[in-house]
């Protein structure tokens, strides 16, 4: 990003005033952290906001300003934050004790949940993270399948470990990204995500294909769907082929619905990873599935197979205040219209947005399903209107792009203007968002489209 973006935007300036107290910490924080930042998402220039308290869908940064919320934890708080059950979980969960060392009775609690509302799930075991369910799925696939590669969808999301980092928003072609070993790249096939044919001949003529691992709603949430009918083909000739089919449900569970993309779309995949949703709010994964898969985890089993174990551990699998919070999360997704209500707000949101865009005269369009928003910000400066707007007009690499800088522009513009959105651009949309919040939002898109049109980034 060139220099004067940050000394001639009158958007930057407006945030650096709004924001003083942020800036401090800001400054401190790049003397602690690379880039100032614990998660990369987080990075924004010059900086981004440091929030001290969260209620619903709203959030108080460290200067006292108030904004609608759409990162929701990065995707976890379905519920909106401070959810007073699951305060009240994690309270009482914490006067017990934070970690026995053993088995406790809310982890079977909360993996009886699990299976109740989760279609493929026969089995469960716990992780502390998204990334290490990804992980120990691929392990799984191996270990149940004797082979050795895994498809993967380009600009799909599965964590950060080494089998996973190509190919999201570069590494497409089978470069090695940095610190990776080549041999785990060179197992891992990237594909394309809107092309079933070519993935059909792959599973049918190459016999060592262990599992598929892909976000079934498409790469983030949505942003890179697939086409009608690809999630049924695939499912038909994994089956055919004993390839292990894995659902990463880290986002899309207990979001799309309570039983998550899978329930939604009526197709069961052989395992599934979980994550965000999964712990109302605190840390937390698991890969759950079918028992002749999982059973690579268990000890008699193996034993009685002949076959090795795989190991697993983890200090925080299953760790009692997590789980305290899961269940109480997972209670009320399960017996209520939560996913429902995030879900139409979700669609108001963006049709809402979309009219925005349409008065402006811009060449944008607002897409997505179920709770989320994907903002097409048009890199290559296309014919495009909302109305006419239909994502499979694109090349999957140009949705994911953006004009340089332009979505750190907007992300100011709209926190000037009282509102957090991610910055692919797009966000996420809980069960707490109001009409308020809905109406401030468009608001708040209207005047930071007319500021992006002055500094002529538009
Ligand atoms: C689809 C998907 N899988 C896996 C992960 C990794 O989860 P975590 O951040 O808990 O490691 C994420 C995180 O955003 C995700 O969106």
């Amino acid at each position: 990003m060139p220099d004067d973006f940050l000394s001639n935007s009158a958007i930057v300036a407006a945030y650096r005033e709004k924001t003083p107290e942020s800036a401090r910490l800001a400054k401190a924080a790049r003397q602690l952290f690379p880039s100032g930042v614990t998660h990369d998402v987080r990075y924004l220039k010059p900086y981004g906001i440091y929030v001290e308290r969260a209620q619903g869908s709203r959030k108080w940064d460290a200067d006292g300003n108030e904004y609608v919320d759409y990162i929701g934890g990065h995707g976890a708080m379905l519920l909106g934050h401070s959810h007073p059950k699951i305060v009240e979980a994690v309270n009482h969960a914490m006067e017990n004790g934070s970690h026995f060392g053993a088995n406790h009775g809310l982890e079977v609690r909360w993996a009886e949940l699990i299976c109740e509302m989760v279609p493929c799930a026969e089995r469960v075991r716990f992780t502390s993270s998204g990334t290490e369910a990804t992980l120990l799925a691929l392990r799984l696939a191996r270990a149940h399948t004797g082979r050795k590669k895994i498809i993967r969808f380009k600009t799909h999301f599965h964590g950060w470990h080494d089998h996973v980092t190509a190919g999201i928003t570069s590494h497409f072609a089978g470069e090695v990204p940095t610190g990776v070993i080549p041999d785990i790249v060179e197992n891992v096939v990237l594909m394309a995500p809107w092309d079933i044919e070519a993935v059909t001949t792959l599973i049918e003529n190459d016999k060592d294909i262990a599992g598929v691992i892909l976000e079934p709603t498409g790469a983030t949430f949505g942003m890179v769907p697939f086409p009608a009918g690809f999630l049924e083909a695939l499912r038909e000739v994994t089956a055919e082929h004993g390839v292990v089919l894995i659902f990463d449900e880290v986002v899309t569970g207990f979001r799309v619905s309570p039983g998550g993309a899978q329930a939604h779309f009526g197709i069961t995949p052989d395992i599934t990873t979980l994550g965000k949703i999964i712990a109302g709010g605190m840390p937390g994964g698991a890969v759950a599935g079918a028992t002749e898969i999982l059973e690579a985890l268990d000890f008699d089993a193996t034993e009685r197979l002949g076959r090795e174990k795989i190991q697993h551990q983890g200090t925080f699998n299953a760790n009692p205040v997590c789980c305290a919070a899961g269940i109480a999360a997972l209670e009320i997704i399960a017996n209520s219209d939560v996913c429902e209500r995030a879900n139409a707000s979700g669609a108001e949101l963006r049709q809402r947005l979309n009219d925005v865009i349409i008065e402006k005269g811009v060449p944008w369009a607002a897409y997505g399903a179920f709770s989320s928003f994907q903002l097409f910000t048009n890199p290559q400066n296309r014919d495009v209107s909302p109305e006419a707007f239909d994502p499979f007009d694109f090349d999957y690499l140009e949705l994911k792009s953006n004009p340089v800088g332009l979505p750190n522009k907007l992300r100011l513009a709209m926190l000037v203007n009282g509102v957090d959105i991610s910055g692919w651009p797009g966000g996420t949309i809980t069960a707490a968002h109001t009409q308020e919040d809905l109406e401030k939002t468009a608001q708040a898109f209207s005047a930071s489209l007319d500021v992006l049109m002055r500094e002529g980034e538009i």
